[in-house]
């Protein structure tokens, strides 16, 4: 039987027992080998025997990105720095990287979950599968390919960019899968065009898009240009690399968190209570079979919602629809990136690159939103659409921005994770 005919067996009571027993070992796992969070329940006045129940999480402390920061680089593993096969990191923005670890088996939990996240978006063993997420510390190219690999399939670890070598190699190796960025999949797409290719006539069937939020119209774009099914893969190094969650192809209604590896909870950002499925918070996860560097209910920073399950019993998650840490305060207005990309791709003659800059005239806050038109599309049409654009922004976000237009090419592509945001104040 396959991996992902198992989840779709398992029953709601199964998953929670399962759960519970999974929770309280890993508690006790990290309280024994791991000091620092020993000394956190301890402040908190709470021990592994204090989970009685999955609801007794709540009484736990939090991990947040500044306890990594603070035990930099090896100072949260779990066990002994020799069972550690392998080291990721994510670079951020600012300061030292966030550095993470897995022994063998984790390594092996962490297959059978991208292998199992193929397997819902339409892949099946045999299929050809290229990775053009980067390899390296990121965990994205690494992550993708042990489970493609793990469920059967003909691996091309094309890594990121040389985008003319990904168009060449989707064609002469007929490719039925592609894992990357959606940003990085548009920059293919134009090479495709470019190249004079008909997407139609590639094999291209899925591609399995995440590490970057995404819109559901930016969705609909990818598809109706690459002729494929897109479907949404979410995860961090923090708590593993992709594979948390993945969005199944039958339904496309937001990643299936896989809840037996782990322990979803919503939280208000700002008083830490835990919410009720379907209202919106940050997202936070606990390990439940992680041995190296397991996490006890760290605090993504990702904002969502808790849904029920739909193909199996494991609950989803809606689409983020940003970070905390992603959301830009422009005189006072509350905004996310993705609420201006859902936007812009309702204009069809408007290429669906942009980014977002912004800067300080005198006290005020100053937006501009450099975009490009679609190839081919006359000027006049083009400059039209674009103040559309402008005044839908202002009356539906609520901020005035300058559009500047850039020539083709003009708006730089992303070859991983596209920077959205350029802030100059
Ligand atoms: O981006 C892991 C990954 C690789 C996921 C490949 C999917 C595919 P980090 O570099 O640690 O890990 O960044 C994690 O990226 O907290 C989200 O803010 C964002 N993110 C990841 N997937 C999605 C998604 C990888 N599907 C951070 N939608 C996360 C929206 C996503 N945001």
């Amino acid at each position: 039987m396959s991996a992902l005919m198992e989840v779709r067996k398992t029953s709601r009571d199964q998953l929670e027992s399962l759960q519970l027993q999974r929770l309280r070992s890993t508690l006790e796992h990290v309280f024994e080998h791991c000091a620092p969070y020993r000394e956190k329940f301890e402040a908190a006045g709470v021990a592994p025997d204090s989970l009685k129940s999955l609801a007794d999480l709540a009484k736990f402390p939090f991990t947040t990105k500044d306890d990594l920061r603070a035990h930099y680089p090896f100072g949260l593993f779990s066990v002994p720095r020799e069972q550690v096969v392998r080291i990721h990191a994510s670079s951020g923005t600012t300061g030292k990287p966030t550095v993470v670890g897995y022994t063998r088996e984790d390594i092996e939990h962490w297959a059978t979950c991208v292998a199992r996240s193929i397997e819902a978006a339409g892949g099946r063993p045999g299929d050809r599968v290229q990775v053009a997420y980067g390899y390296g510390l990121f965990t994205g190219g690494l992550g993708a390919h042990y489970g493609a690999e793990k469920l059967g399939c003909t691996v091309i670890p094309m890594s990121g960019g040389q985008t003319e070598k990904q168009v060449q190699l989707l064609q002469d190796f007929e490719t039925d899968i592609i894992m990357v960025t959606p940003s990085y999949m548009l920059n293919i797409a134009d090479e495709i065009d470019r190249q004079g290719i008909d997407p139609a006539r590639l094999k291209l069937r899925i591609g399995i898009f995440g590490a970057e939020p995404w819109t559901p119209a930016m969705r609909e774009a990818i598809e109706a240009r690459c002729h494929l099914d897109a479907t949404d893969i979410y995860g961090l190094s923090e708590v593993m690399g992709p594979g948390v969650a993945q969005e199944f192809v039958e339904s496309k209604d937001g990643p299936t968190v896989w809840e037996d590896h782990f322990y979803p909870e919503v939280i208000d950002p700002d008083t830490g209570a835990v919410l009720a499925d379907g209202e919106e918070g940050e997202l936070v996860f606990t390990s439940l079979t992680k041995r190296a560097f397991p996490v006890i209910r760290y605090r993504t920073r990702d904002l969502t919602r808790l849904l029920p399950g739909s193909e199996c019993v494991m609950r989803r998650m809606a689409k983020i629809t940003g970070r905390s840490d992603d959301m830009l305060i422009i005189r006072g207005v509350n905004v996310f990136p993705s609420q201006i990309e859902e936007l812009i791709l309702r204009f069809p003659a408007l290429a669906p690159h942009y980014q977002i800059e912004l800067s300080r005239a005198g006290n005020m806050d100053a937006l501009a939103l450099r975009l490009e038109g679609q190839p081919g599309v006359e000027e006049a049409e083009v400059q039209q659409q674009l103040g559309e654009l402008r005044n839908q922004i202002k009356s539906l976000v609520g901020i005035s921005c300058a559009m500047e237009l850039l020539p083709e090419g003009g708006v730089p592509r992303s070859e991983g994770k596209a920077k959205r945001v350029v802030d100059r104040r």
